[in-house]
Protein backbone atom coordinates (compact mmCIF):
# COMPACT_ATOMS: atom_id res chain seq x y z
CA UNK A 1 0.00 0.00 0.00
CA UNK A 2 3.21 2.20 0.58
CA UNK A 3 3.82 2.55 -2.82
CA UNK A 4 0.14 3.07 -3.86
CA UNK A 5 -0.47 5.64 -1.39
CA UNK A 6 2.92 7.54 -2.75
CA UNK A 7 1.32 7.45 -6.93
CA UNK A 8 -1.81 8.60 -5.18
CA UNK A 9 -0.86 11.63 -3.75
CA UNK A 10 1.90 12.02 -6.35
CA UNK A 11 -1.02 12.25 -8.76
CA UNK A 12 -3.32 13.62 -6.95
CA UNK A 13 -3.54 17.02 -9.03
CA UNK A 14 -3.41 15.20 -12.06
CA UNK A 15 -6.52 13.20 -10.82
CA UNK A 16 -8.47 16.08 -10.16
CA UNK A 17 -6.93 17.63 -13.61
CA UNK A 18 -8.69 14.88 -15.57
CA UNK A 19 -12.12 14.87 -13.47
CA UNK A 20 -12.36 18.18 -14.60
CA UNK A 21 -11.83 16.99 -18.09
CA UNK A 22 -15.09 14.49 -17.94
CA UNK A 23 -17.01 17.27 -15.77
CA UNK A 24 -17.17 19.48 -19.07
CA UNK A 25 -18.62 16.86 -21.06
CA UNK A 26 -22.83 18.04 -20.75
CA UNK A 27 -23.69 14.10 -20.50
CA UNK A 28 -27.41 14.69 -19.73
CA UNK A 29 -29.07 11.61 -20.10
CA UNK A 30 -32.79 12.85 -20.10
CA UNK A 31 -32.54 15.17 -22.44
CA UNK A 32 -32.04 14.26 -26.08
CA UNK A 33 -30.19 17.16 -27.56
CA UNK A 34 -26.81 15.83 -25.74
CA UNK A 35 -27.03 12.22 -26.85
CA UNK A 36 -23.68 12.94 -28.89
CA UNK A 37 -22.29 14.24 -25.39
CA UNK A 38 -23.34 11.11 -23.46
CA UNK A 39 -21.85 9.33 -25.78
CA UNK A 40 -18.35 11.37 -25.57
CA UNK A 41 -18.30 10.54 -22.03
CA UNK A 42 -18.73 6.94 -22.42
CA UNK A 43 -15.70 7.29 -24.21
CA UNK A 44 -13.81 9.64 -21.83
CA UNK A 45 -14.33 6.64 -18.94
CA UNK A 46 -13.41 3.74 -21.52
CA UNK A 47 -10.32 5.34 -22.02
CA UNK A 48 -9.51 5.88 -18.85
CA UNK A 49 -10.63 2.20 -17.73
CA UNK A 50 -8.07 1.30 -20.37
CA UNK A 51 -5.24 3.66 -19.07
CA UNK A 52 -5.50 2.59 -15.50
CA UNK A 53 -4.35 -0.82 -16.78
CA UNK A 54 -7.79 -2.58 -17.23
CA UNK A 55 -9.48 -4.36 -20.13
CA UNK A 56 -11.78 -1.82 -21.41
CA UNK A 57 -14.97 -1.56 -24.00
CA UNK A 58 -18.39 0.07 -25.07
CA UNK A 59 -21.27 -1.58 -24.82
CA UNK A 60 -24.19 -0.07 -26.76
CA UNK A 61 -27.67 -0.55 -25.87
CA UNK A 62 -30.96 1.05 -27.30
CA UNK A 63 -30.37 3.72 -24.98
CA UNK A 64 -27.26 5.25 -24.13
CA UNK A 65 -23.41 2.72 -23.64
CA UNK A 66 -22.91 1.08 -21.15
CA UNK A 67 -18.69 1.18 -20.20
CA UNK A 68 -17.44 -2.36 -19.06
CA UNK A 69 -14.15 -2.67 -17.46
CA UNK A 70 -12.17 -5.79 -15.94
CA UNK A 71 -8.80 -6.95 -14.58
CA UNK A 72 -9.45 -10.05 -13.45
CA UNK A 73 -5.65 -11.63 -13.20
CA UNK A 74 -5.96 -12.76 -9.36
CA UNK A 75 -7.33 -16.20 -9.62
CA UNK A 76 -8.78 -17.19 -5.89
CA UNK A 77 -9.27 -13.59 -5.03
CA UNK A 78 -12.72 -12.22 -4.65
CA UNK A 79 -14.37 -10.42 -7.81
CA UNK A 80 -15.59 -7.15 -6.81
CA UNK A 81 -17.91 -5.28 -9.55
CA UNK A 82 -17.82 -1.77 -9.36
CA UNK A 83 -20.43 0.55 -10.73
CA UNK A 84 -20.91 4.18 -11.48
CA UNK A 85 -23.06 6.26 -13.85
CA UNK A 86 -20.95 9.08 -16.39
CA UNK A 87 -24.68 10.70 -16.71
CA UNK A 88 -26.11 13.77 -14.86
CA UNK A 89 -29.04 15.41 -14.49
CA UNK A 90 -30.40 18.36 -15.75
CA UNK A 91 -28.24 21.33 -15.21
CA UNK A 92 -31.33 23.74 -15.01
CA UNK A 93 -32.33 26.24 -13.21
CA UNK A 94 -28.98 27.57 -15.24
CA UNK A 95 -29.10 31.56 -13.86
CA UNK A 96 -28.84 30.21 -10.52
CA UNK A 97 -25.63 28.82 -10.72
CA UNK A 98 -22.47 30.78 -9.73
CA UNK A 99 -20.16 29.38 -12.75
CA UNK A 100 -21.72 27.63 -15.35
CA UNK A 101 -22.25 23.68 -14.44
CA UNK A 102 -20.27 22.14 -18.02
CA UNK A 103 -16.96 24.56 -16.88
CA UNK A 104 -15.60 23.22 -13.92
CA UNK A 105 -14.71 25.77 -11.23
CA UNK A 106 -12.88 25.15 -7.91
CA UNK A 107 -13.59 27.30 -4.82
CA UNK A 108 -12.49 26.90 -1.08
CA UNK A 109 -11.61 23.13 -1.40
CA UNK A 110 -14.52 22.32 -3.50
CA UNK A 111 -14.71 20.85 -7.43
CA UNK A 112 -18.10 23.16 -8.46
CA UNK A 113 -20.17 21.31 -11.98
CA UNK A 114 -22.89 19.32 -12.29
CA UNK A 115 -21.96 15.57 -11.59
CA UNK A 116 -19.05 16.25 -9.44
CA UNK A 117 -20.62 14.20 -6.71
CA UNK A 118 -23.13 12.96 -8.65
CA UNK A 119 -21.91 10.49 -9.87
CA UNK A 120 -18.25 11.35 -11.67
CA UNK A 121 -16.16 12.44 -8.95
CA UNK A 122 -17.28 9.45 -6.78
CA UNK A 123 -17.19 7.48 -9.47
CA UNK A 124 -13.66 7.85 -10.81
CA UNK A 125 -12.05 7.59 -7.19
CA UNK A 126 -12.50 3.57 -7.85
CA UNK A 127 -11.02 4.03 -11.33
CA UNK A 128 -8.35 6.00 -9.85
CA UNK A 129 -7.58 3.73 -7.07
CA UNK A 130 -7.19 0.41 -9.23
CA UNK A 131 -4.90 2.48 -11.64
CA UNK A 132 -2.65 3.25 -8.43
CA UNK A 133 -2.19 -0.21 -7.64
CA UNK A 134 -1.88 -1.70 -11.20
CA UNK A 135 0.81 1.26 -11.99
CA UNK A 136 2.85 0.45 -9.06
CA UNK A 137 2.29 -3.14 -7.81
CA UNK A 138 1.35 -4.21 -11.11
CA UNK A 139 -1.52 -6.53 -10.02
CA UNK A 140 -4.85 -5.81 -7.81
CA UNK A 141 -5.00 -7.94 -4.14
CA UNK A 142 -8.76 -8.85 -6.17
CA UNK A 143 -10.54 -9.15 -9.41
CA UNK A 144 -12.07 -6.09 -10.26
CA UNK A 145 -15.10 -5.57 -12.87
CA UNK A 146 -16.52 -1.98 -13.74
CA UNK A 147 -19.68 -1.18 -15.00
CA UNK A 148 -20.36 2.44 -15.57
CA UNK A 149 -23.44 3.32 -16.96
CA UNK A 150 -25.54 6.61 -18.90
CA UNK A 151 -28.98 6.24 -17.71
CA UNK A 152 -28.77 6.10 -14.36
CA UNK A 153 -30.53 9.27 -13.83
CA UNK A 154 -33.53 8.08 -16.17
CA UNK A 155 -34.47 4.50 -14.29
CA UNK A 156 -31.39 2.17 -15.53
CA UNK A 157 -33.93 0.16 -17.83
CA UNK A 158 -31.47 -0.55 -20.69
CA UNK A 159 -28.76 -1.47 -17.75
CA UNK A 160 -30.71 -4.14 -16.30
CA UNK A 161 -31.33 -5.55 -19.74
CA UNK A 162 -27.55 -5.65 -19.98
CA UNK A 163 -27.37 -7.85 -16.60
CA UNK A 164 -29.76 -9.94 -17.48
CA UNK A 165 -28.24 -10.73 -20.77
CA UNK A 166 -24.65 -10.91 -19.29
CA UNK A 167 -24.57 -12.88 -16.02
CA UNK A 168 -21.32 -14.83 -16.40
CA UNK A 169 -20.03 -11.50 -17.49
CA UNK A 170 -20.77 -9.52 -14.46
CA UNK A 171 -20.95 -12.38 -11.98
CA UNK A 172 -19.24 -11.38 -8.42
CA UNK A 173 -18.68 -11.84 -5.47
CA UNK A 174 -20.16 -8.19 -3.74
CA UNK A 175 -20.76 -4.95 -5.92
CA UNK A 176 -19.28 -1.87 -4.84
CA UNK A 177 -21.18 1.63 -5.24
CA UNK A 178 -20.02 5.17 -4.42
CA UNK A 179 -23.44 7.13 -5.38
CA UNK A 180 -24.50 8.30 -1.93
CA UNK A 181 -23.27 10.56 1.13
CA UNK A 182 -21.18 10.89 4.44
CA UNK A 183 -23.58 11.19 6.89
CA UNK A 184 -22.22 14.35 7.99
CA UNK A 185 -18.69 16.83 7.23
CA UNK A 186 -15.98 14.24 9.17
CA UNK A 187 -18.44 11.46 9.54
CA UNK A 188 -17.79 9.01 6.61
CA UNK A 189 -20.61 6.43 6.52
CA UNK A 190 -21.55 2.98 4.82
CA UNK A 191 -25.31 3.13 3.51
CA UNK A 192 -27.16 -0.48 4.25
CA UNK A 193 -30.41 0.67 3.22
CA UNK A 194 -31.88 2.58 -0.39
CA UNK A 195 -35.16 3.29 -0.49
CA UNK A 196 -36.83 2.07 -3.96
CA UNK A 197 -39.18 4.65 -6.80
CA UNK A 198 -42.13 5.10 -8.51
CA UNK A 199 -41.88 7.58 -10.95
CA UNK A 200 -45.00 8.22 -13.62
CA UNK A 201 -46.53 11.23 -15.07
CA UNK A 202 -50.66 12.16 -15.39
CA UNK A 203 -51.92 14.21 -18.30
CA UNK A 204 -55.68 15.83 -17.80
CA UNK A 205 -57.16 16.10 -20.99
CA UNK A 206 -60.63 18.66 -21.30
CA UNK A 207 -62.02 21.20 -24.00
CA UNK A 208 -59.94 20.57 -27.30
CA UNK A 209 -59.13 24.35 -26.98
CA UNK A 210 -58.46 26.41 -23.67
CA UNK A 211 -61.80 28.35 -23.27
CA UNK A 212 -62.90 31.50 -22.20
CA UNK A 213 -64.21 30.93 -18.41
CA UNK A 214 -67.20 33.24 -18.50
CA UNK A 215 -68.33 32.09 -21.54
CA UNK A 216 -67.71 28.46 -20.42
CA UNK A 217 -66.47 27.91 -16.67
CA UNK A 218 -69.25 25.93 -14.47
CA UNK A 219 -70.28 23.63 -16.66
CA UNK A 220 -67.11 21.73 -17.79
CA UNK A 221 -64.66 20.24 -15.32
CA UNK A 222 -61.25 22.41 -15.58
CA UNK A 223 -58.24 20.22 -15.84
CA UNK A 224 -55.47 22.40 -13.87
CA UNK A 225 -58.46 22.37 -10.81
CA UNK A 226 -59.38 18.50 -11.17
CA UNK A 227 -55.76 18.02 -11.02
CA UNK A 228 -55.13 20.03 -8.07
CA UNK A 229 -58.05 18.20 -6.40
CA UNK A 230 -56.87 14.28 -7.38
CA UNK A 231 -52.66 15.45 -5.86
CA UNK A 232 -54.62 17.05 -2.94
CA UNK A 233 -56.39 13.36 -2.34
CA UNK A 234 -53.03 11.45 -1.96
CA UNK A 235 -52.19 12.75 1.26
CA UNK A 236 -53.87 13.22 4.39
CA UNK A 237 -53.51 16.10 6.79
CA UNK A 238 -51.19 13.74 8.63
CA UNK A 239 -48.49 12.69 6.03
CA UNK A 240 -50.38 9.41 5.85
CA UNK A 241 -50.39 8.72 2.08
CA UNK A 242 -54.05 7.78 0.70
CA UNK A 243 -53.54 5.67 -2.57
CA UNK A 244 -55.12 2.22 -1.86
CA UNK A 245 -52.94 -0.44 0.15
CA UNK A 246 -50.22 1.76 -0.54
CA UNK A 247 -48.68 0.58 3.30
CA UNK A 248 -49.21 -3.31 2.80
CA UNK A 249 -46.55 -5.16 3.66
CA UNK A 250 -44.15 -2.04 4.55
CA UNK A 251 -41.51 -3.63 7.19
CA UNK A 252 -41.37 -1.68 10.35
CA UNK A 253 -38.96 -0.70 11.44
CA UNK A 254 -37.45 -2.88 14.05
CA UNK A 255 -36.74 -1.43 17.74
CA UNK A 256 -32.75 -1.66 17.40
CA UNK A 257 -32.93 0.77 14.08
CA UNK A 258 -34.70 3.15 15.70
CA UNK A 259 -32.47 3.39 18.38
CA UNK A 260 -29.40 3.21 16.32
CA UNK A 261 -30.81 5.86 13.91
CA UNK A 262 -31.85 7.96 17.33
CA UNK A 263 -28.12 7.67 18.24
CA UNK A 264 -26.81 9.85 15.42
CA UNK A 265 -26.20 13.51 15.88
CA UNK A 266 -29.39 15.11 14.43
CA UNK A 267 -30.06 18.70 14.95
CA UNK A 268 -33.77 19.33 12.98
CA UNK A 269 -33.23 23.38 13.59
CA UNK A 270 -30.02 23.14 11.81
CA UNK A 271 -31.47 20.78 9.19
CA UNK A 272 -34.02 23.09 8.85
CA UNK A 273 -32.14 26.06 8.45
CA UNK A 274 -30.21 24.55 5.43
CA UNK A 275 -33.40 24.27 3.51
CA UNK A 276 -34.91 27.20 4.51
CA UNK A 277 -37.87 25.87 5.56
CA UNK A 278 -39.47 26.86 9.24
CA UNK A 279 -41.32 23.54 10.13
CA UNK A 280 -41.42 19.35 9.25
CA UNK A 281 -43.97 17.70 8.09
CA UNK A 282 -44.43 13.88 7.43
CA UNK A 283 -45.90 11.21 8.43
CA UNK A 284 -47.28 11.57 12.11
CA UNK A 285 -45.23 9.35 14.88
CA UNK A 286 -42.15 8.93 12.85
CA UNK A 287 -38.50 10.99 13.64
CA UNK A 288 -36.95 12.46 10.56
CA UNK A 289 -34.76 10.53 9.38
CA UNK A 290 -37.39 7.40 9.94
CA UNK A 291 -39.46 9.46 7.27
CA UNK A 292 -36.18 9.78 5.11
CA UNK A 293 -34.61 6.52 5.38
CA UNK A 294 -37.47 3.98 5.86
CA UNK A 295 -40.82 5.35 5.20
CA UNK A 296 -42.85 5.48 2.14
CA UNK A 297 -43.57 9.01 0.39
CA UNK A 298 -45.59 10.34 -2.42
CA UNK A 299 -44.41 13.96 -4.25
CA UNK A 300 -45.40 15.54 -6.99
CA UNK A 301 -42.33 16.43 -8.64
CA UNK A 302 -43.76 19.25 -11.12
CA UNK A 303 -47.12 20.71 -12.44
CA UNK A 304 -47.78 22.41 -15.39
CA UNK A 305 -51.12 23.81 -16.50
CA UNK A 306 -53.24 26.82 -18.02
CA UNK A 307 -51.81 29.98 -18.16
CA UNK A 308 -48.79 31.07 -16.21
CA UNK A 309 -47.65 34.06 -18.06
CA UNK A 310 -47.67 37.90 -16.90
CA UNK A 311 -50.69 39.25 -15.33
CA UNK A 312 -54.12 37.61 -15.64
CA UNK A 313 -56.31 35.64 -18.13
CA UNK A 314 -59.38 33.90 -17.81
CA UNK A 315 -59.71 31.05 -19.30
CA UNK A 316 -60.93 27.01 -18.76
CA UNK A 317 -57.38 25.35 -19.64
CA UNK A 318 -57.27 22.57 -22.04
CA UNK A 319 -54.93 20.31 -20.29
CA UNK A 320 -52.95 19.78 -17.05
CA UNK A 321 -49.90 17.57 -16.07
CA UNK A 322 -48.22 16.42 -13.51
CA UNK A 323 -44.74 14.27 -12.67
CA UNK A 324 -45.70 11.93 -9.53
CA UNK A 325 -43.39 9.59 -7.59
CA UNK A 326 -43.42 7.75 -4.67
CA UNK A 327 -40.26 6.51 -2.38
CA UNK A 328 -40.41 2.99 -1.52
CA UNK A 329 -39.22 0.91 1.25
CA UNK A 330 -38.72 -2.70 1.64
CA UNK A 331 -41.26 -5.42 0.64
CA UNK A 332 -43.48 -2.98 -1.40
CA UNK A 333 -44.07 -3.96 -4.65
CA UNK A 334 -43.54 -0.95 -7.41
CA UNK A 335 -46.00 -2.82 -9.46
CA UNK A 336 -48.78 -2.60 -6.94
CA UNK A 337 -48.11 0.41 -6.22
CA UNK A 338 -48.27 1.95 -9.87
CA UNK A 339 -51.16 -0.13 -10.68
CA UNK A 340 -53.55 1.09 -7.45
CA UNK A 341 -52.22 4.71 -8.00
CA UNK A 342 -53.93 4.66 -11.67
CA UNK A 343 -56.79 3.22 -10.71
CA UNK A 344 -57.41 5.91 -7.20
CA UNK A 345 -56.47 8.76 -10.15
CA UNK A 346 -58.98 7.18 -12.48
CA UNK A 347 -61.86 6.32 -10.03
CA UNK A 348 -62.02 10.06 -8.51
CA UNK A 349 -61.53 11.84 -12.18
CA UNK A 350 -64.20 14.07 -12.55
CA UNK A 351 -66.24 13.27 -15.33
CA UNK A 352 -65.62 14.59 -18.95
CA UNK A 353 -61.99 14.33 -18.63
CA UNK A 354 -59.31 11.95 -20.48
CA UNK A 355 -56.82 11.00 -18.29
CA UNK A 356 -53.45 9.57 -19.49
CA UNK A 357 -50.81 8.09 -16.96
CA UNK A 358 -47.75 7.09 -18.21
CA UNK A 359 -45.23 5.06 -15.84
CA UNK A 360 -41.82 5.92 -16.19
CA UNK A 361 -39.93 3.64 -14.59
CA UNK A 362 -39.14 2.08 -10.88
CA UNK A 363 -37.12 0.03 -8.55
CA UNK A 364 -37.50 -1.45 -5.26
CA UNK A 365 -35.87 -0.60 -2.15
CA UNK A 366 -32.52 -2.67 -0.30
CA UNK A 367 -31.24 -3.28 2.74
CA UNK A 368 -28.15 -5.00 2.96
CA UNK A 369 -26.52 -7.71 5.30
CA UNK A 370 -25.04 -5.15 8.01
CA UNK A 371 -22.62 -7.85 9.43
CA UNK A 372 -20.77 -9.27 6.05
CA UNK A 373 -16.90 -9.89 5.69
CA UNK A 374 -17.27 -7.76 3.12
CA UNK A 375 -18.92 -4.71 5.08
CA UNK A 376 -16.16 -5.39 7.50
CA UNK A 377 -13.89 -4.95 4.99
CA UNK A 378 -15.17 -1.69 3.71
CA UNK A 379 -14.96 -0.05 7.93
CA UNK A 380 -11.19 -1.08 8.07
CA UNK A 381 -11.24 0.28 4.53
CA UNK A 382 -12.96 3.66 5.07
CA UNK A 383 -11.45 4.16 8.60
CA UNK A 384 -8.16 4.22 6.89
CA UNK A 385 -8.90 6.57 3.79
CA UNK A 386 -10.94 9.09 6.20
CA UNK A 387 -9.22 8.45 9.61
CA UNK A 388 -12.26 8.13 11.09
CA UNK A 389 -14.91 5.13 11.53
CA UNK A 390 -18.04 5.14 9.39
CA UNK A 391 -21.38 5.04 11.02
CA UNK A 392 -24.06 3.09 9.39
CA UNK A 393 -27.28 4.61 8.01
CA UNK A 394 -29.75 3.78 5.95
CA UNK A 395 -30.27 6.55 2.27
CA UNK A 396 -33.78 8.00 1.01
CA UNK A 397 -32.57 7.88 -2.24
CA UNK A 398 -32.36 5.38 -4.90
CA UNK A 399 -29.86 3.59 -7.03
CA UNK A 400 -31.94 0.93 -9.14
CA UNK A 401 -28.95 -1.31 -10.25
CA UNK A 402 -28.71 -2.05 -6.29
CA UNK A 403 -31.74 -4.25 -6.48
CA UNK A 404 -30.98 -5.77 -10.09
CA UNK A 405 -27.51 -6.90 -8.55
CA UNK A 406 -29.61 -8.66 -5.17
CA UNK A 407 -32.09 -9.81 -7.70
CA UNK A 408 -29.83 -11.03 -10.60
CA UNK A 409 -26.38 -11.98 -9.57
CA UNK A 410 -27.25 -12.81 -5.81
CA UNK A 411 -24.83 -9.72 -4.18
CA UNK A 412 -25.14 -7.53 -1.65
CA UNK A 413 -23.86 -4.11 -2.53
CA UNK A 414 -21.17 -1.99 -0.55
CA UNK A 415 -22.70 1.65 -0.69
CA UNK A 416 -19.88 3.82 -0.05
CA UNK A 417 -20.33 7.43 -0.58
CA UNK A 418 -17.93 9.94 -0.24
CA UNK A 419 -20.04 13.14 -0.98
CA UNK A 420 -22.29 15.10 1.34
CA UNK A 421 -26.00 15.76 0.80
CA UNK A 422 -25.25 19.56 1.07
CA UNK A 423 -23.26 18.73 -2.64
CA UNK A 424 -26.25 20.19 -4.03
CA UNK A 425 -26.86 17.19 -5.76
CA UNK A 426 -29.57 17.28 -8.96
CA UNK A 427 -29.71 20.88 -7.60
CA UNK A 428 -27.76 24.44 -8.91
CA UNK A 429 -23.97 24.71 -7.80
CA UNK A 430 -23.18 21.11 -7.24
CA UNK A 431 -20.05 20.42 -5.94
CA UNK A 432 -17.59 17.75 -4.53
CA UNK A 433 -14.76 18.57 -1.56
CA UNK A 434 -11.51 17.72 -3.21
CA UNK A 435 -10.59 16.00 0.28
CA UNK A 436 -13.02 13.83 0.23
CA UNK A 437 -12.30 13.03 -3.72
CA UNK A 438 -8.54 12.30 -2.23
CA UNK A 439 -10.07 10.57 0.55
CA UNK A 440 -12.81 8.14 -1.40
CA UNK A 441 -9.32 7.29 -3.69
CA UNK A 442 -7.55 6.11 -0.48
CA UNK A 443 -9.89 4.23 1.37
CA UNK A 444 -10.82 2.67 -2.43
CA UNK A 445 -7.28 1.64 -2.68
CA UNK A 446 -7.33 0.58 0.93
CA UNK A 447 -10.94 -1.88 0.04
CA UNK A 448 -9.08 -3.90 -2.56
CA UNK A 449 -6.27 -4.33 0.19
CA UNK A 450 -8.68 -5.49 2.77
CA UNK A 451 -11.05 -7.75 0.57
CA UNK A 452 -7.98 -9.67 -1.20
CA UNK A 453 -6.13 -12.19 -0.38
N1 LIG B 1 -26.82 9.39 -6.37
C1 LIG B 1 -28.25 9.44 -6.40
C2 LIG B 1 -28.93 8.72 -5.25
C3 LIG B 1 -28.56 9.30 -3.93
C4 LIG B 1 -28.74 10.63 -3.70
C5 LIG B 1 -28.05 8.55 -2.95
C6 LIG B 1 -28.37 11.18 -2.48
C7 LIG B 1 -27.69 9.10 -1.75
C8 LIG B 1 -27.85 10.41 -1.51
C9 LIG B 1 -28.72 8.86 -7.71
O1 LIG B 1 -27.95 9.25 -8.80
C10 LIG B 1 -30.11 9.35 -7.98
O2 LIG B 1 -30.36 10.51 -7.92
N2 LIG B 1 -30.98 8.45 -8.26
C11 LIG B 1 -32.30 8.74 -8.65
C12 LIG B 1 -32.84 7.45 -9.18
C13 LIG B 1 -34.01 7.54 -10.06
C14 LIG B 1 -33.91 8.54 -11.15
C15 LIG B 1 -34.34 6.16 -10.59
C16 LIG B 1 -33.14 9.22 -7.47
O3 LIG B 1 -32.94 8.77 -6.33
O4 LIG B 1 -33.99 10.07 -7.70
MN1 LIG C 1 -26.07 9.26 -8.67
Amino acid sequence: MELVKKYLSDHAERNVEELKDLLRIPSISADSNYISSVQEAAEFVCKQLAESGCDAEIVETAGHPIVFGSWTKKPGAPTVLVYGHYDVQPPDPLDEWVTPPFEPDVRDGNIYARGATDDKGQMYTHIKSVQGWLQTVGELPVNVKFIIEGEEEVGSDNLDKFIEANKEKCACDVAVVSDTSQYAPGMPAITYGLRGIMCCEVNLHGPNQDLHSGVFGGSIANPVNALAMLIGKLIDTEGRIQIPNFYDGVLPLTEEERTAFANLPFEESEYLGNLGVSATFGEEGFTTLERRWARPTCDVNGIVGGYTGEGPKTIVPAKATAKISCRLVPNQQESNVVQNLESFLRENCPPGLKLEFKHWHGCPAVVCDMNSPYMQAAKVAIEKGFGTAPVMIREGGSIPVVGTFKELLDVDTLLLGWGQNTDNLHSPNEKFSLEAFQQGTLSSAWLWNELGV
